[in-house]
């Protein structure tokens, strides 16, 4: 199964380190093509860097942000859903199935959830976040393994109450609906997640929640909504012919 990770991503001071965790962490995931997607005209030779040093099967290409789309990478998963339809099995080589991740550039990621959740999802895919939404964790509720509402704060009246880093589908999901992220969410708070899935034609019943069986008090966490302090950066922005991203 290959495991298909989608991360927008743009130029700021914390990108590139950023970028350099994440490439950290799925490095040690075995079956796993990378597509990346710059936000601006043309790819930063430091994420590409970054890429090159993973070993990792990757694509990166750069779509700016289309008219009419929010600046917060819906339009650059979207173009990342157009490239897995047209070059599906370029992406999965050998493998027979593939399983999609939108996995933001500065998250924080357990490499279990690649290993033990997202390989593993038929379908719909949902576990808990961290640090989401107002709440220390999001997270399905789970009866019997089902799911038929969700342990948020935020908007918890939705289809799915899950934050982009909660949720994965199955390739099948994603060749057999042309679902994208448009230029808006129409549906409750306006959130893409929920938007996308319901486009694909998923319900609730659909859902396979993951990480849920664990003893009260235990369950682990596998993904984080963490997010990335800039630097304090002070005087002249000389770089001394060293590669920095300046914003
Ligand atoms: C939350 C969700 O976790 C995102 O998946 C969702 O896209 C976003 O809200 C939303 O409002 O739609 P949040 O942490 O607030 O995410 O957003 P960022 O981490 O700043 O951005 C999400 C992703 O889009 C990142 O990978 C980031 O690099 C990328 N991005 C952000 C761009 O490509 N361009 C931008 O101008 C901003
Ligand atoms: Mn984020």
């Amino acid at each position: 199964v290959m495991v298909i990770v989608v991360t927008p991503t743009y130029k700021r001071y914390t990108r590139v380190p950023d970028m350099i965790r994440m490439a950290n962490t799925l490095a040690h995931v075995k079956n796993l093509y990378w597509i990346v997607i710059e936000d601006g005209n043309k790819t930063s030779p430091a994420v590409e860097d970054i890429l090159e040093g993973t070993g990792l099967q990757y694509t990166y290409m750069a779509h700016p942000t289309a008219k009419g789309f929010p600046k917060k990478g819906w339009y650059q998963r979207t173009m990342a859903l157009r490239f897995i339809r047209s070059n599906t099995d370029q992406i999965l080589g050998t493998s027979k199935d593939g399983v999609v991740y939108f996995g933001d550039d500065d998250n924080s990621y357990d490499i279990r959830l690649f290993t033990d959740y997202i390989r593993n999802v038929k379908t719909l895919g949902i576990w808990a976040v961290g640090y989401c939404g107002g709440s220390p964790v999001e997270a399905p509720n789970v009866t019997d393994g089902k799911v038929a509402s969700f342990n948020v704060q935020w908007s918890p009246k939705r289809v799915f109450a899950v934050d982009m880093a909660g949720f994965a589908v199955n390739l099948k999901v994603v060749l057999n609906s042309d679902a994208e992220f448009g230029t808006s969410c129409k549906r409750g708070t306006g959130a893409p997640e929920t938007c996308l899935l319901e486009d694909m034609g998923l319900d609730r019943t659909d859902i396979e929640p993951f990480g849920w069986e664990g003893k009260e008090g235990q369950r682990k966490i596998y993904a984080w909504h963490t997010k990335t302090k800039p630097p304090y950066i002070k005087g002249k922005l000389e770089t001394f012919g060293y590669q920095v991203e300046i914003e």
